[in-house]
């Protein structure tokens, strides 16, 4: 989708973060942008920096777990700015315990906010997206980790079962998406970003809903050592960007991960050289 001036984006998630760093890459790519978070105030004030672009923001609450509310959201976007051409789907959750801890509650919420969000995202968008009579793109954030399965390390010294478990079928997810919806024009990424200054731990914890377990204490910014390996979430807007006019599947933003990718891959096709030795040996 190489002509971006003057279409009009949907972020979902979009008040901070990854989020809010898309929403200004889009705002400056020249596109008009409704930013939906389920904060009134975050969603207020990205808005206001998107205006500073020189293009229309506009912020709406939504609950991006709940069809009614997403429907909604579509509803006012389309009578506000007429057609959806970018939908970005960032709503997510980060879940630190070990997997052999987690209960029932701990994945039914992992995978609510971390894929059901965007199945829901995208079934309440799509005839929108399909009405724009020409190109429209779908972003679908998940992470590096849905690309790699890493233990606890020093900088990174969180259980991320859950999460990577519901990266993967986002990745999965939207490498299949792609597939239904290329013949009809409609092109979808995923974003794969390494570690981004957020607020994903707070936001994690204070808006865990009661059903899922409720609130819990927020653990505060990282250690300032590990803040300042983060990128800015300035800095990914404009890759989102890029990929939405190339159509690239996968969005990476940090390239220095692809050693860990590389030894992922190996290790896959050395269990497949072991497949083919065994049989071989006529196993
Ligand atoms: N920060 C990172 O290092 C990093 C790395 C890889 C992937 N990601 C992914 O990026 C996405 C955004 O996370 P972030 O790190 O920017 O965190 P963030 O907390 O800064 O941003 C998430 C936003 O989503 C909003 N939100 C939460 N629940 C919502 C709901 N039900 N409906 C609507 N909005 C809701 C929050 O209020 C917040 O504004 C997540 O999917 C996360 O997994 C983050």
């Amino acid at each position: 989708m190489r002509d971006l001036k003057g279409k009009q984006a949907v972020v979902i998630g979009g008040g901070s973060g990854v989020g809010r760093g898309i929403a200004l890459g889009l705002a400056e790519a020249g596109l008009d942008v409704v930013v939906a978070d389920i904060e009134r105030a975050s969603a207020d004030a990205v808005a206001a920096e998107v205006r500073e672009r020189g293009v229309r923001g506009r912020a709406t609450v939504v609950d991006g777990t709940d069809p009614d509310s997403l429907a909604e959201l579509a509803h006012t976007a389309v009578s506000a700015h007429g057609h959806v051409h970018v939908l970005s789907n960032n709503v997510g959750v980060m879940i630190d315990r070990p997997l052999t801890e987690c209960t029932d509650r701990d994945w039914a919420w992992g995978i609510e906010f971390n894929l059901m969000s965007i199945v829901r995202g995208v079934a309440a968008f799509l005839p929108h997206l399909r009405g724009a009579g020409d190109e429209a793109h779908i972003v679908n954030t998940a992470s590096l980790a849905g690309v790699l399965a890493l233990p606890p390390g020093p900088t990174m010294p969180v259980h991320l079962g859950i999460y990577t478990v519901t990266k993967h079928a986002i990745v999965a997810y939207s490498e299949m998406l792609r597939g239904e919806l290329a013949p009809e024009g409609i092109g979808v990424s995923v974003l794969c970003p390494g570690m981004v200054k957020s607020n994903l731990a707070n936001t994690s914890a204070r808006n865990r809903p009661e059903r899922f377990g409720g609130p819990t204490k927020e653990p505060g910014p990282p250690p300032p050592e590990v803040e300042s390996m983060m990128m800015a979430p300035e800095t990914v807007g404009p890759i989102v960007v890029a990929a939405i006019r190339e159509n690239r599947l996968h969005v990476f933003t940090h390239p220095e991960a692809r050693p860990a990718v590389e030894a992922r891959q190996a290790a896959l096709l050395d269990d497949f050289a072991f497949a083919a030795s065994e049989r071989g040996r006529g196993r």
